[in-house]
This record gives structure tokens, C-alpha cells and sequence, in this order.
């Protein structure tokens, strides 16, 4: 048996080095369009940060496991194909902001209808709309190449940042298809690791909904614990004693109960936006609605981070250096896609504050990528002054002391562990009074940071509005 796998991605790369790691004697060949992502993934410096991936894919790298651009060959070669290219929201046209680009998607299939030979296993990796696999195994009969296919959908439930653990303990391996030869090939691959039971199998639709439900409610949940935060900053509740409250109720659950500046990713957003817009296209108003308040809650909160600092500061952050901890959408990842700090670092830009970022992960080139891109409308404009603000008032430090340096507030927007290990004296030292700490990830110690005399302002607490000046 021959794997292969295009799209080299955060959820190709880390999966299929697992599968070779797991299977020595399966050839596993990854394929990618970008040929500088290639050339990472056969270096010493991965293109994705991921904890333990190095390991992993050192031991599999040039016995079993090979990464190149030649999509063509693997496909030709590989009993099982995998598509796990990226599927990001459509810009344009009709159901654009909200539908999936399946633009990439199709390519794949097309390229794989052209270059297959014999019968071949086509697995959706890539979270896809429902009855995508419909699309799928039309474009694949139409080159009537004399190839046969099964399609499969097996979306991954990994997290950045613990993708390693999650691919090698997996609460479940979903396995949707229609035809039980094919299922029970993919069921044997995952079976060399992962006990049977944990592998589920259904229709293909109920599959390729379960990924976008999954994803819907994980992130309901986080927009639910964020929603209550706003609450208890007005009535003196604290909303990590309300989440260890409700999170020890065995119904509700402990995980994923924590109140932050609001949630990033590429997947959350993008997903509920997919279910939003398929729910309409099925006449689903209500249905639709309901999961779209998941974003527009999302958004409040990262908005109401921002206007917090502006309005605690003094109503004017113009002029005034601020540091920001954290750019990645959480921590253990170099991935900033959606990350809430985008938005906030926007919005604290257009008030013509001074940021001064540290992440440990994230080079500048990507951080000042990702700002103009935030300031770019969606005809593709970007102002004059929305460019200068990012050219002059953005600056990278090397590490959390530079970022404080001589500023006027810190806002942590990534949980990384290292920041709640620093001089916090030394830190307050160096900043004009007020310091001021907005803690957006409720990450350092409230009583500690008093103690030092900072100004702190966190998630879901009551001394926010306490300190803050009437407008
Ligand atoms: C992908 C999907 O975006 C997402 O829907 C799904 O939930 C998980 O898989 P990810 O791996 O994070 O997510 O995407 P990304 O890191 O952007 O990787 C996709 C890769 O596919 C890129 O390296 C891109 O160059 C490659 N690609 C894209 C191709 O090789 N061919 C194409 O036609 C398009
Ligand atoms: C998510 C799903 O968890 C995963 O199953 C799916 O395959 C892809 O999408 P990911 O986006 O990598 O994974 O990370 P996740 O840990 O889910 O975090 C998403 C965002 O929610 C992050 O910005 C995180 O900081 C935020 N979050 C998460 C919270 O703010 N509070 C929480 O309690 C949990």
C-alpha cells in the first residue's frame, strides 16, 4: 500500500508524518504546489511550529516519509490519496465572507481524474461544506481515464499546538463512506495505533457535517464563557470561579471554558461561516442565525478588548507606546491565521498608538503581512494612512522586556507559558505609571501583578470597571 497526501499544510504535514512514523512499511509521499514549503519540510526548520513534530518527522523523513511539488508522480503511485489542501472563506462573488473557496479542492480532484491509474482510495482531509464528496466523484468519473474511485471523508479533529498528542491519542477517528471495502482499507491504517472502537464509521455526510458541528460548538462554547465575561465585569462576578463552577457539573464539562479575547484560527470562524451560509442556502434562517451570533459574539469581544484599553487609558492611546505579548491565535504555534491579535493590534493602530510586538514564534515579515491584510478591505483597498500606520507605528521586539520598554500599557494576547515566568518588577520598572496590564488571556497572577503595582485589567473581572474613567 502507497499514501499520498497534497497539501503540506498544518494538518497535512503533522498527519502524514504520524501515519509514517506509526506505518514503516506504508510509503507516505506529501506533495505541495509551494516549493519553498517543500524545501522547509525537508530541512531542519519545519514550516509549522508544532511541539514534538520535529521527532516525529525525523524518524519517518527518508525511510518511509518524503515530501516534494511532484504531485503528478504521487498520485500516479498511491493506492490512498489524501486532499488536504486549504479551503479558506470566498472573497468573492456569490457567498462571498461566508461560503467555502472550493476552488483548490476542485484542482485536486481534477488533477487526480487526469493522472490515476487502476482503482484509488480519495480521501477529503480538508473540512469541506456537506456533499462536497458529490462534487468530488463527479469530477473524478468525468476524465473516463478508466480509473475507478471510492471517495472517503476522514475530517482531523488535531488542535495546533498539541497536534502531535492529539493525532497519536485521538478521541475518535471519523471514517465516512459509502463503500466498506475502502472504509476497512483507511480503518487498517489507523488500526496499527489506534484501538477499533475509537474508529467510527457513518455516511459520508454525516462525516463531513460532524467536522463543521464539531468545530460550531467547540467555539459556541468559547463565545458562550466570553459573552459571561462581559457580564461579570459588571456585577463583581469573576468569570474563572464561574467556569470552575459550571465546568465541575459532569453534564457541562471542565475543557474549553476559558474566557479570552476572543477566538482565532483558521478553522472556527471559517467553519461556522460555512454553516451559516449552508443553512441559508437550505432555507435555514433560524438555524443560521442562531450559529452566526457564535462570530458576531466573537467579535464583540475582541472589539470590547480594545475599546476597553482605549477607554481605560485615558479615553487617547494616540502617541502611546503599547506592549503586545503574543501574536499567535494561541500558544505552541507559530499560526496566526484569524488570531484575535490581528484585530486588536488594528484597532489600537488606527487609534495611532505605538506597538511594540514580541512573539516568540511569529517573525515580523508575517506579523506585518497579517496587519495590512486586517486593514484591506474586501474589494482589496488598502488607505494610504492604514499603510503608513503599519509601516511606522509597528515595531517587533525580541522579548517581553523589549515590548515594555518605556510603554504605557501590556497587553497579553497569547497565553505562552514563558510570559508568566518573567521580572515583573523588572518589567513594571521600566513603564510610565499607570502601568498599565490588560490581560487578555487571564494568564498572570491578578494579586501578584497588584502587588507590584500595576494596573491590571483582566477577562470576566470586576476591576475592570471599577478603574475606568467616565467618557
Ligand atoms: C487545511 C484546510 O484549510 C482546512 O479546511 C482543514 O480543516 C484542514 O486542512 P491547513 O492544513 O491548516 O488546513 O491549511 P494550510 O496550512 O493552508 O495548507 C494547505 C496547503 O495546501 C498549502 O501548503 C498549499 O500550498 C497547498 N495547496 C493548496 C496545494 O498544494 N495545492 C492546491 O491546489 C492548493
Ligand atoms: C480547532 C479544533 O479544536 C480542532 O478539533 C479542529 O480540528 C480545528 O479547529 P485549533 O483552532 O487548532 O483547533 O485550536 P483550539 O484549541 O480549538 O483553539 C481555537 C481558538 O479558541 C484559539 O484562539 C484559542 O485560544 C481559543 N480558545 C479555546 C479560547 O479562547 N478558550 C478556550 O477555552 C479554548
Amino acid at each position: 500500500m502507497k499514501i499520498c497526501c497534497i497539501g503540506a499544510g498544518y494538518v497535512g504535514g503533522p498527519t502524514m508524518a504520524m501515519i509514517a512514523k506509526q506505518c514503516p512499511d506504508i510509503p507516505v509521499h506529501v506533495v505541495d504546489l509551494n516549493q519553498e514549503r517543500i524545501d522547509a519540510w525537508n530541512s531542519d526548520h519545519l514550516p509549522i511550529y508544532e511541539p514534538g513534530l520535529d521527532e516525529v518527522v525525523k524518524e519517518a523523513r527518508g525511510r518511509n516519509l518524503t515530501f516534494s511539488t511532484r504531485v503528478d508522480d504521487a498520485i500516479q503511485e498511491a493506492d490512498i490519496i489524501f486532499i488536504s489542501v486549504n479551503t479558506p472563506t470566498k472573497t468573492f462573488g456569490i457567498g462571498a465572507g461566508r461560503a467555502a473557496n472550493l476552488e483548490f479542492i476542485e484542482k485536486c480532484a481534477r488533477q487526480i481524474a487526469k493522472n490515476a491509474k487502476g482503482h484509488k482510495i480519495v480521501v477529503e482531509k480538508s473540512t469541506l461544506p456537506v456533499r462536497t464528496a458529490e462534487a468530488v466523484k463527479r469530477i473524478l468519473s468525468s476524465e473516463c481515464s478508466g480509473a475507478t474511485f471510492d471517495v472517503l471523508s476522514n475530517p482531523e479533529f488535531l488542535a495546533e499546538g498539541t497536534a502531535i498528542d492529539d493525532l497519536l491519542n485521538p478521541d475518535r477517528v471519523l471514517i465516512g463512506g459509502e463503500s466498506e471495502d475502502a472504509i476497512e482499507t483507511l480503518c487498517s491504517v489507523y488500526a496499527r495505533w489506534i484501538s477499533r472502537e475509537q474508529i467510527l464509521t457513518t455516511n459520508l455526510w454525516s462525516s463531513e457535517l460532524s467536522k463543521l458541528t464539531a468545530n460550531a460548538f467547540l467555539a459556541q462554547r468559547v463565545s458562550s464563557i466570553n459573552a459571561m465575561s462581559a457580564l461579570c465585569e459588571e456585577t463583581g462576578a469573576d468569570i474563572d470561579e464561574v467556569a470552575r463552577a459550571i465546568g465541575s457539573d459532569s453534564r457541562i464539562g471542565p475543557k474549553f471554558l476559558k474566557a479570552s479575547v476572543g477566538f482565532g484560527g483558521s478553522c472556527f470562524q471559517k467553519d461556522i461561516l460555512n454553516l451559516v451560509y449552508l443553512c441559508e442556502h437550505f432555507g435555514l434562517r433560524e438555524v443560521a442565525n442562531y450559529w452566526e451570533q457564535v462570530v458576531v459574539m466573537n467579535d464583540y469581544q475582541k472589539r470590547r478588548f480594545s475599546e476597553d484599553i482605549v477607554k481605560t487609558m485615558f479615553n487617547t492611546v494616540s502617541d502611546k507606546k503599547i506592549g503586545i505579548w503574543g501574536f499567535a491565535f494561541k500558544k505552541d504555534t507559530n499560526d496566526t491565521r484569524e488570531s484575535a491579535a490581528i484585530y486588536i493590534c488594528r484597532d489600537l493602530l488606527r487609534e495611532r498608538a505605538r506597538l511594540c510586538i514580541h512573539d516568540p514564534r511569529v517573525p515580523e515579515k508575517q506579523i506585518r503581512q497579517e496587519l495590512l491584510l486586517a486593514c484591506t478591505d474586501m474589494s482589496g483597498h488598502l488607505t494610504e494612512k492604514d499603510r503608513w500606520l503599519v509601516e511606522n507605528n509597528i515595531s517587533i521586539a525580541n522579548d517581553c522586556y523589549e515590548a515594555a520598554d518605556d510603554a504605557h500599557a501590556i497587553a497579553v494576547l497569547t497565553e505562552w507559558d514563558q510570559f508568566k515566568a518573567l521580572d515583573f518588577e523588572k518589567v513594571h520598572a521600566s513603564m510610565h505609571r499607570p502601568s498599565f496590564l490588560f490581560d487578555g488571556r487571564n494568564l498572570l497572577d491578578q494579586a501578584a501583578m497588584d502587588a507590584i503595582g500595576f494596573e491590571m485589567h483582566s477577562i470576566g473581572k470586576s476591576s475592570n470597571r471599577k478603574n475606568r474613567p467616565s467618557s
